[in-house]
């Protein structure tokens, strides 16, 4: 689904060059929902603005679907990390940016749009506008939007960082039952380690210029009270293990 095979790339500024990846490579397959972690600042948004294509590698190369540069921007669906929901436009007029970018006939979507409202609690708020939501609504708009991509890759920057943890716990919840059902490919960026472990395959750990990788071997489907259990426990030791030992 996603390859990208030793990408290195800085950012320049006023002479000085600040390298963020140098060589790395990853690899995310169909139906998979992998994991990034890594501090503040280690790069991990950029990594989503890379494989997006709003940014150019320096080197390496970016493949989806055994499509590179340009092309496989036709496969992704992403959300940034900010909600970026357009304030003057209702929750309905915002889920229907992505097929107005595309020219798609809207009113034919217009019932199944309102479906999935009603499945992400939304039914009541179609006509509300941003900032008459709570943070947690905002979020599923925004994801419900990039849903609506129609895409089979989504990358999602930090969904859940902004909501206090009860939220996010139902958030975690809801997704792990969406992401069963939906059989799409998730790359999800978070700074949580509870988070990367309750809901990923795979968590890939972004540190200096470089990636580690770790399996999570917890059978599915998962429910949010895995976190409690002993083997998650022991997971979670593992990924902390990784973070403070290099190479
Ligand atoms: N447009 C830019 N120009 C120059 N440097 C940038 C730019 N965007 C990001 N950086 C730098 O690149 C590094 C990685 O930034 P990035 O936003 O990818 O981090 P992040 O891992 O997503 O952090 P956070 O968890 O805070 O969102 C930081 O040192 C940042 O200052
Ligand atoms: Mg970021």
């Amino acid at each position: 689904m996603l390859s990208i095979k030793n990408l290195s790339y800085s950012f320049q500024s006023e002479g000085n060059s600040n390298p963020i990846f140098n060589q790395i490579s990853l690899d995310v397959k169909p139906g998979e929902f992998v994991s990034v972690i890594g501090a503040s600042g280690s790069g991990k948004s950029t990594l989503f603005k890379l494989i997006s294509g709003l940014l150019e590698p320096d080197q390496g190369d970016i493949m989806v679907n055994g499509q590179k540069t340009g092309k496989r921007l036709g496969s992704i669906g992403y959300m940034p990390q900010k909600d970026l929901l357009l304030p003057w436009r209702t929750v309905l007029e915002n889920v229907l940016l992505p097929l107005e970018v595309t020219k798609e006939p809207k009113q034919a979507r217009i019932p199944e749009i309102r479906e999935w409202l009603s499945r992400f609690g939304l039914a009541e708020y179609e006509k509300a506008y941003p900032n008459e939501l709570s943070g947690g609504m905002k979020q599923r708009v925004a994801f419900l939007r990039t849903l609506m991509t129609g895409k089979d890759l989504l990358l999602l920057d930090e969904p859940f960082g902004a909501l206090d943890s009860l939220t996010k716990r139902n958030m975690h919840s809801w997704l792990l039952g969406l992401w069963g059902e939906l059989q799409k490919t998730v790359l999800f960026i978070t700074h949580d380690l509870e988070e990367a472990v309750l809901l990923s395959d795979r968590i890939y750990l972004l540190q200096d210029t470089g990636i580690k990788e770790m399996k999570v071997n917890l059978a599915r489907p998962r429910s949010s009270q895995l976190i409690y259990q002993s083997e998650f426990i022991t997971m979670r030791k593992e990924l902390e293990w990784l973070i403070h030992n290099e190479s």
